[in-house]
Protein backbone atom coordinates (compact mmCIF):
# COMPACT_ATOMS: atom_id res chain seq x y z
CA UNK A 1 0.00 0.00 0.00
CA UNK A 2 1.35 3.24 -0.92
CA UNK A 3 1.82 6.10 1.89
CA UNK A 4 1.88 9.46 2.01
CA UNK A 5 4.31 12.16 3.66
CA UNK A 6 2.64 12.55 6.61
CA UNK A 7 3.92 15.63 7.23
CA UNK A 8 1.63 17.55 4.94
CA UNK A 9 -1.28 16.51 7.44
CA UNK A 10 0.40 18.80 9.94
CA UNK A 11 0.41 22.12 7.61
CA UNK A 12 -2.36 24.38 8.82
CA UNK A 13 -5.60 24.86 6.45
CA UNK A 14 -4.74 26.26 3.18
CA UNK A 15 -1.35 28.43 1.99
CA UNK A 16 -2.77 31.88 2.69
CA UNK A 17 -2.78 33.22 -0.47
CA UNK A 18 -5.08 30.35 -1.86
CA UNK A 19 -7.04 30.33 1.95
CA UNK A 20 -7.48 34.64 0.68
CA UNK A 21 -8.34 33.82 -3.20
CA UNK A 22 -11.08 30.94 -1.56
CA UNK A 23 -12.76 33.69 0.42
CA UNK A 24 -12.79 36.15 -2.33
CA UNK A 25 -14.35 33.85 -4.51
CA UNK A 26 -17.00 32.91 -2.17
CA UNK A 27 -17.45 36.63 -1.73
CA UNK A 28 -17.85 37.13 -5.39
CA UNK A 29 -20.40 34.28 -5.84
CA UNK A 30 -22.52 35.98 -3.80
CA UNK A 31 -22.05 39.42 -5.18
CA UNK A 32 -21.28 38.95 -8.81
CA UNK A 33 -21.12 42.98 -9.49
CA UNK A 34 -18.81 44.28 -6.59
CA UNK A 35 -16.04 45.93 -7.60
CA UNK A 36 -13.58 44.20 -6.11
CA UNK A 37 -9.97 45.78 -5.79
CA UNK A 38 -6.95 43.33 -4.74
CA UNK A 39 -4.18 44.76 -2.67
CA UNK A 40 -3.65 41.37 -1.12
CA UNK A 41 -1.13 38.93 -2.71
CA UNK A 42 2.29 41.10 -3.89
CA UNK A 43 1.53 40.25 -7.69
CA UNK A 44 2.71 42.72 -10.21
CA UNK A 45 0.52 44.76 -12.28
CA UNK A 46 2.08 47.14 -14.57
CA UNK A 47 3.29 46.10 -18.46
CA UNK A 48 6.42 44.04 -18.82
CA UNK A 49 9.56 46.62 -19.12
CA UNK A 50 10.00 47.24 -22.84
CA UNK A 51 13.44 46.42 -22.84
CA UNK A 52 12.72 42.84 -21.81
CA UNK A 53 9.91 42.32 -24.29
CA UNK A 54 12.08 43.43 -27.07
CA UNK A 55 15.13 41.03 -25.81
CA UNK A 56 12.76 38.26 -25.83
CA UNK A 57 10.74 38.31 -28.92
CA UNK A 58 14.24 38.65 -30.34
CA UNK A 59 15.22 35.23 -28.51
CA UNK A 60 12.23 33.91 -29.39
CA UNK A 61 13.39 34.65 -33.39
CA UNK A 62 16.50 33.00 -32.64
CA UNK A 63 15.09 29.50 -31.43
CA UNK A 64 13.29 29.57 -34.92
CA UNK A 65 17.23 29.73 -36.69
CA UNK A 66 18.87 26.51 -36.75
CA UNK A 67 22.17 28.73 -36.20
CA UNK A 68 20.57 30.15 -32.98
CA UNK A 69 18.57 27.75 -31.85
CA UNK A 70 18.99 26.90 -28.25
CA UNK A 71 18.07 23.53 -26.86
CA UNK A 72 18.95 22.53 -23.01
CA UNK A 73 21.32 25.93 -21.38
CA UNK A 74 23.41 25.03 -18.86
CA UNK A 75 21.07 23.94 -15.28
CA UNK A 76 22.64 27.00 -13.56
CA UNK A 77 21.65 29.83 -16.09
CA UNK A 78 23.40 30.83 -19.06
CA UNK A 79 26.97 32.37 -17.84
CA UNK A 80 25.87 35.96 -19.70
CA UNK A 81 23.39 36.45 -17.53
CA UNK A 82 25.51 35.83 -14.78
CA UNK A 83 28.17 37.31 -15.24
CA UNK A 84 25.53 40.48 -15.93
CA UNK A 85 24.09 39.90 -11.85
CA UNK A 86 27.61 39.51 -10.54
CA UNK A 87 28.81 42.40 -11.43
CA UNK A 88 25.93 44.78 -11.87
CA UNK A 89 23.90 43.50 -8.17
CA UNK A 90 27.01 42.58 -6.40
CA UNK A 91 30.50 43.64 -7.11
CA UNK A 92 29.33 47.20 -8.04
CA UNK A 93 27.77 47.29 -4.11
CA UNK A 94 31.08 45.57 -3.16
CA UNK A 95 30.19 42.35 -2.75
CA UNK A 96 32.63 39.45 -3.36
CA UNK A 97 29.84 37.16 -5.83
CA UNK A 98 31.34 35.51 -8.60
CA UNK A 99 29.23 34.34 -11.75
CA UNK A 100 29.77 30.91 -10.99
CA UNK A 101 27.79 31.32 -7.25
CA UNK A 102 25.33 32.33 -8.86
CA UNK A 103 22.30 29.75 -10.21
CA UNK A 104 19.64 31.11 -12.17
CA UNK A 105 16.08 30.02 -11.42
CA UNK A 106 12.25 30.13 -11.89
CA UNK A 107 11.63 31.47 -8.83
CA UNK A 108 12.71 32.43 -5.32
CA UNK A 109 9.90 30.45 -3.65
CA UNK A 110 10.67 27.50 -5.08
CA UNK A 111 14.25 28.07 -4.32
CA UNK A 112 13.42 29.10 -0.76
CA UNK A 113 12.11 25.44 -0.46
CA UNK A 114 14.29 23.42 -2.47
CA UNK A 115 17.31 24.67 -0.18
CA UNK A 116 16.11 21.92 2.30
CA UNK A 117 16.80 19.48 0.16
CA UNK A 118 21.07 19.96 1.00
CA UNK A 119 20.59 20.26 5.01
CA UNK A 120 19.94 17.83 7.06
CA UNK A 121 16.85 16.83 9.15
CA UNK A 122 18.27 17.59 12.56
CA UNK A 123 18.73 21.47 11.99
CA UNK A 124 17.18 24.08 14.97
CA UNK A 125 15.70 26.57 12.79
CA UNK A 126 14.60 29.75 13.18
CA UNK A 127 12.29 31.90 11.69
CA UNK A 128 10.58 35.01 12.03
CA UNK A 129 7.12 35.85 13.49
CA UNK A 130 5.61 37.37 11.45
CA UNK A 131 6.97 35.57 8.54
CA UNK A 132 6.89 34.28 4.24
CA UNK A 133 4.61 31.21 5.05
CA UNK A 134 6.93 29.64 2.87
CA UNK A 135 9.53 29.01 5.11
CA UNK A 136 7.49 27.60 7.69
CA UNK A 137 5.63 25.44 5.41
CA UNK A 138 8.40 24.00 3.66
CA UNK A 139 9.99 22.91 6.97
CA UNK A 140 6.67 21.42 8.30
CA UNK A 141 6.60 19.38 4.97
CA UNK A 142 10.06 18.31 4.92
CA UNK A 143 9.64 16.69 8.70
CA UNK A 144 11.69 19.35 10.50
CA UNK A 145 8.97 20.33 12.63
CA UNK A 146 6.67 19.07 15.27
CA UNK A 147 2.85 19.40 15.45
CA UNK A 148 0.83 22.44 14.64
CA UNK A 149 -0.13 24.64 17.74
CA UNK A 150 -2.93 27.00 18.02
CA UNK A 151 -1.88 29.65 18.48
CA UNK A 152 -0.55 28.81 14.99
CA UNK A 153 3.17 28.20 15.90
CA UNK A 154 4.68 25.09 15.11
CA UNK A 155 6.87 22.78 17.79
CA UNK A 156 10.11 22.78 17.68
CA UNK A 157 11.21 25.69 14.93
CA UNK A 158 12.36 28.99 16.92
CA UNK A 159 10.57 32.26 16.51
CA UNK A 160 11.60 35.60 16.29
CA UNK A 161 9.12 38.08 16.86
CA UNK A 162 9.60 41.30 14.82
CA UNK A 163 6.82 43.53 15.79
CA UNK A 164 6.26 47.50 16.58
CA UNK A 165 7.68 46.51 20.01
CA UNK A 166 11.34 46.22 19.24
CA UNK A 167 10.88 48.17 15.82
CA UNK A 168 10.25 45.43 13.43
CA UNK A 169 13.96 44.48 14.14
CA UNK A 170 14.87 40.46 14.31
CA UNK A 171 16.59 40.05 17.56
CA UNK A 172 19.71 38.05 17.79
CA UNK A 173 18.60 34.50 20.02
CA UNK A 174 19.79 33.04 22.96
CA UNK A 175 19.74 29.85 22.23
CA UNK A 176 21.78 28.11 19.14
CA UNK A 177 20.10 27.57 15.70
CA UNK A 178 21.68 26.08 12.81
CA UNK A 179 19.41 28.07 10.00
CA UNK A 180 18.19 31.37 10.04
CA UNK A 181 15.28 32.73 7.64
CA UNK A 182 16.13 36.54 7.15
CA UNK A 183 13.93 38.73 4.56
CA UNK A 184 14.94 42.48 4.38
CA UNK A 185 13.38 44.31 2.91
CA UNK A 186 10.50 42.29 4.79
CA UNK A 187 7.60 40.85 3.74
CA UNK A 188 5.48 41.52 5.55
CA UNK A 189 6.14 44.66 7.60
CA UNK A 190 7.82 46.47 5.00
CA UNK A 191 10.74 46.83 7.45
CA UNK A 192 14.54 46.94 6.60
CA UNK A 193 17.41 46.16 8.27
CA UNK A 194 20.26 48.21 8.70
CA UNK A 195 24.56 47.04 8.92
CA UNK A 196 24.68 47.04 12.28
CA UNK A 197 21.78 44.92 12.33
CA UNK A 198 23.00 42.24 9.66
CA UNK A 199 26.79 42.44 10.93
CA UNK A 200 25.24 40.81 14.02
CA UNK A 201 23.55 38.10 12.45
CA UNK A 202 26.37 37.26 10.09
CA UNK A 203 28.96 37.62 13.84
CA UNK A 204 26.14 35.33 15.11
CA UNK A 205 25.97 32.71 12.30
CA UNK A 206 29.95 32.85 11.99
CA UNK A 207 30.11 32.10 15.80
CA UNK A 208 27.36 29.29 15.74
CA UNK A 209 28.45 27.44 13.05
CA UNK A 210 24.80 28.56 11.43
CA UNK A 211 23.70 29.22 7.69
CA UNK A 212 21.67 32.45 7.16
CA UNK A 213 18.57 32.48 4.48
CA UNK A 214 19.06 35.92 3.23
CA UNK A 215 15.52 36.73 0.95
CA UNK A 216 16.32 39.95 -0.80
CA UNK A 217 13.46 39.71 -3.25
CA UNK A 218 12.75 43.57 -2.51
CA UNK A 219 15.85 45.27 -2.42
CA UNK A 220 15.24 47.07 -5.54
CA UNK A 221 12.36 48.84 -3.49
CA UNK A 222 15.19 50.32 -0.82
CA UNK A 223 15.16 54.43 -0.90
CA UNK A 224 17.35 54.47 2.23
CA UNK A 225 21.16 54.56 1.06
CA UNK A 226 22.51 53.18 4.14
CA UNK A 227 20.62 49.98 3.87
CA UNK A 228 22.08 47.16 2.17
CA UNK A 229 20.86 45.22 -0.30
CA UNK A 230 22.69 42.30 0.03
CA UNK A 231 23.95 40.10 2.96
CA UNK A 232 27.01 39.76 1.10
CA UNK A 233 27.70 43.82 1.72
CA UNK A 234 28.61 42.60 5.44
CA UNK A 235 31.70 41.22 6.05
CA UNK A 236 32.05 37.41 6.96
CA UNK A 237 28.87 36.96 5.25
CA UNK A 238 30.30 34.70 2.33
CA UNK A 239 31.52 32.66 5.15
CA UNK A 240 27.58 31.87 6.62
CA UNK A 241 24.89 33.08 3.91
CA UNK A 242 22.68 32.25 0.74
CA UNK A 243 20.90 34.34 -0.90
CA UNK A 244 17.75 34.36 -2.90
CA UNK A 245 16.72 36.92 -5.43
CA UNK A 246 14.21 37.38 -7.71
CA UNK A 247 13.14 39.40 -11.10
CA UNK A 248 9.35 39.08 -9.62
CA UNK A 249 8.92 42.17 -7.89
CA UNK A 250 11.89 44.73 -9.32
CA UNK A 251 10.99 43.74 -12.85
CA UNK A 252 7.55 42.53 -13.35
CA UNK A 253 8.49 38.66 -13.87
CA UNK A 254 5.85 37.36 -11.22
CA UNK A 255 3.70 35.33 -14.46
CA UNK A 256 7.40 35.56 -16.41
CA UNK A 257 9.38 33.44 -13.63
CA UNK A 258 12.69 34.12 -13.37
CA UNK A 259 15.29 34.28 -9.96
CA UNK A 260 18.59 33.64 -8.64
CA UNK A 261 20.21 32.00 -6.21
CA UNK A 262 23.67 32.94 -4.26
CA UNK A 263 25.62 30.08 -3.16
CA UNK A 264 29.14 30.92 -2.36
CA UNK A 265 32.18 28.65 -2.88
CA UNK A 266 33.41 29.22 0.61
CA UNK A 267 30.51 28.03 2.35
CA UNK A 268 30.32 25.09 3.90
CA UNK A 269 28.39 22.94 6.78
CA UNK A 270 28.62 19.56 8.52
CA UNK A 271 28.34 16.04 6.95
CA UNK A 272 27.38 13.43 9.80
CA UNK A 273 30.97 12.45 10.05
CA UNK A 274 32.04 15.73 10.83
CA UNK A 275 33.80 16.46 8.04
CA UNK A 276 32.74 20.64 6.00
CA UNK A 277 31.44 20.18 3.15
CA UNK A 278 30.61 22.33 0.49
CA UNK A 279 27.15 23.79 -0.12
CA UNK A 280 27.97 25.32 -3.69
CA UNK A 281 28.57 21.34 -4.81
CA UNK A 282 25.38 20.21 -2.71
CA UNK A 283 23.38 22.30 -4.62
CA UNK A 284 24.69 21.99 -7.69
CA UNK A 285 24.08 18.38 -7.46
CA UNK A 286 20.93 19.29 -6.66
CA UNK A 287 20.43 21.33 -9.59
CA UNK A 288 21.59 19.02 -12.16
CA UNK A 289 19.65 16.44 -11.06
CA UNK A 290 16.36 18.17 -10.26
CA UNK A 291 16.16 21.14 -12.74
CA UNK A 292 17.40 21.94 -16.62
CA UNK A 293 17.06 25.28 -16.27
CA UNK A 294 15.16 28.29 -17.21
CA UNK A 295 14.50 29.02 -20.76
CA UNK A 296 16.68 30.42 -23.14
CA UNK A 297 13.88 33.51 -24.18
CA UNK A 298 13.20 34.72 -20.38
CA UNK A 299 16.90 34.34 -19.14
CA UNK A 300 17.40 36.99 -21.98
CA UNK A 301 14.21 39.01 -21.17
CA UNK A 302 16.40 38.98 -17.83
CA UNK A 303 19.69 40.07 -19.18
CA UNK A 304 17.65 42.90 -20.19
CA UNK A 305 17.28 44.56 -16.81
CA UNK A 306 20.47 45.30 -16.67
CA UNK A 307 20.91 47.72 -20.02
CA UNK A 308 20.72 51.08 -19.93
CA UNK A 309 17.07 51.17 -21.42
CA UNK A 310 16.17 47.73 -19.15
CA UNK A 311 17.31 49.82 -15.66
CA UNK A 312 15.53 52.98 -16.56
CA UNK A 313 12.40 51.32 -16.97
CA UNK A 314 12.69 49.19 -13.76
CA UNK A 315 13.68 51.93 -11.57
CA UNK A 316 10.45 53.47 -13.24
CA UNK A 317 8.35 50.78 -12.61
CA UNK A 318 9.48 50.36 -8.49
CA UNK A 319 9.04 54.03 -8.68
CA UNK A 320 5.59 53.36 -9.69
CA UNK A 321 4.82 50.98 -6.48
CA UNK A 322 6.77 53.07 -4.45
CA UNK A 323 4.37 55.91 -4.87
CA UNK A 324 1.15 54.03 -4.70
CA UNK A 325 3.10 52.43 -1.53
CA UNK A 326 3.28 56.03 -0.05
CA UNK A 327 -0.71 56.98 -1.10
CA UNK A 328 -1.43 54.04 1.17
CA UNK A 329 0.81 55.15 4.19
CA UNK A 330 -0.24 58.62 3.71
CA UNK A 331 -4.17 58.10 3.42
CA UNK A 332 -4.61 55.45 5.65
CA UNK A 333 -2.34 57.91 8.62
CA UNK A 334 -4.28 60.67 7.52
CA UNK A 335 -7.74 58.62 8.76
CA UNK A 336 -6.28 57.90 12.08
CA UNK A 337 -4.52 54.53 11.22
CA UNK A 338 -1.16 53.55 12.83
CA UNK A 339 0.92 51.89 9.46
CA UNK A 340 4.59 51.06 8.84
CA UNK A 341 6.50 49.65 5.86
CA UNK A 342 5.78 51.57 2.41
CA UNK A 343 9.61 53.20 2.43
CA UNK A 344 11.92 50.88 1.41
CA UNK A 345 9.14 48.34 0.63
CA UNK A 346 6.04 47.76 -1.50
CA UNK A 347 4.49 46.93 1.52
CA UNK A 348 2.33 48.99 3.90
CA UNK A 349 1.68 46.95 7.62
CA UNK A 350 -1.16 48.69 9.10
CA UNK A 351 -2.59 47.85 12.65
CA UNK A 352 -6.57 46.87 12.40
CA UNK A 353 -8.34 49.65 14.06
CA UNK A 354 -10.72 48.52 17.07
CA UNK A 355 -8.87 46.12 17.90
CA UNK A 356 -10.08 43.88 15.27
CA UNK A 357 -8.79 40.12 14.29
CA UNK A 358 -6.53 40.30 10.86
CA UNK A 359 -9.26 38.00 9.76
CA UNK A 360 -12.25 39.78 11.18
CA UNK A 361 -10.89 43.28 9.36
CA UNK A 362 -9.86 41.53 6.19
CA UNK A 363 -13.93 40.10 6.50
CA UNK A 364 -14.78 43.67 6.49
CA UNK A 365 -12.70 45.29 4.25
CA UNK A 366 -13.69 42.86 1.57
CA UNK A 367 -18.11 43.22 2.69
CA UNK A 368 -17.57 46.94 3.14
CA UNK A 369 -15.24 48.62 0.52
CA UNK A 370 -14.71 45.69 -1.93
CA UNK A 371 -10.87 46.30 -1.06
CA UNK A 372 -8.89 42.90 -0.44
CA UNK A 373 -5.90 42.66 1.62
CA UNK A 374 -3.52 40.17 3.29
CA UNK A 375 -4.35 39.43 7.26
CA UNK A 376 -1.60 39.97 9.41
CA UNK A 377 -2.22 36.39 11.12
CA UNK A 378 -1.43 34.89 8.08
CA UNK A 379 2.27 35.34 8.32
CA UNK A 380 2.45 34.21 11.61
CA UNK A 381 0.80 34.63 15.61
CA UNK A 382 3.12 37.79 16.22
CA UNK A 383 0.85 39.44 13.18
CA UNK A 384 -2.23 39.16 14.61
CA UNK A 385 -4.07 42.35 14.72
CA UNK A 386 -2.21 43.99 11.65
CA UNK A 387 -3.15 43.97 7.93
CA UNK A 388 -0.94 44.38 5.30
CA UNK A 389 -1.58 46.10 2.19
CA UNK A 390 0.11 45.96 -1.07
CA UNK A 391 1.09 48.79 -3.32
CA UNK A 392 0.94 46.10 -6.65
CA UNK A 393 -1.77 47.48 -8.72
CA UNK A 394 -2.59 50.19 -10.86
CA UNK A 395 -2.51 54.09 -9.15
CA UNK A 396 -6.38 54.44 -9.97
CA UNK A 397 -7.19 51.07 -8.09
CA UNK A 398 -5.15 52.05 -5.23
CA UNK A 399 -6.42 55.58 -4.90
CA UNK A 400 -9.66 54.22 -5.47
CA UNK A 401 -9.64 51.37 -2.47
CA UNK A 402 -7.74 54.38 -0.14
CA UNK A 403 -11.01 56.47 -0.59
CA UNK A 404 -13.30 53.40 0.01
CA UNK A 405 -11.41 52.53 3.26
CA UNK A 406 -10.84 55.91 5.13
CA UNK A 407 -14.67 56.60 4.41
CA UNK A 408 -15.49 53.55 6.12
CA UNK A 409 -12.58 53.57 9.16
CA UNK A 410 -12.30 56.25 10.04
CA UNK A 411 -10.78 56.31 13.84
C1 LIG B 1 3.38 37.91 -1.16
O1 LIG B 1 2.32 38.47 -1.43
O2 LIG B 1 3.77 37.75 -0.01
C2 LIG B 1 4.19 37.45 -2.30
O3 LIG B 1 3.59 37.71 -3.51
C3 LIG B 1 4.43 36.03 -2.21
C4 LIG B 1 5.41 35.58 -3.21
O4 LIG B 1 6.17 36.37 -3.79
O5 LIG B 1 5.44 34.37 -3.39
Amino acid sequence: MATINDNYLKLKAGYLFPEIARRVNTFTQSNPNAPIIKLGIGDVTEPLPEACRTAMMKAVEDMGDRSTFKGYGPEQGYNWLKEKIAAQDFQARGCDVDPSEIFISDGSKCDNGNILDIFGKNNKIAVTDPVYPVYVDTNVMAGHTGEGKDDGKYEGLVYIPITADNNFTATIPTQKVDLIYLCFPNNPTGAVATKEHLQAWVDYAKANGSIIFFDAAYEAFITDPSIPHSIYEIPGARDCAIEFRSFSKNAGFTGTRCALTVVPKTLTAKAADGSDVELWKLWNRRQSTKFNGVSYIVQRGAEAVYSEAGKAQIKALVSFYLENAKIIREKLTAAGLQVYGGVNAPYVWVKTPNGLSSWDFFDKLLQTCNVVGTPGSGFGAAGEGYFRISGFNSRENVEEAMKRITEKFKV
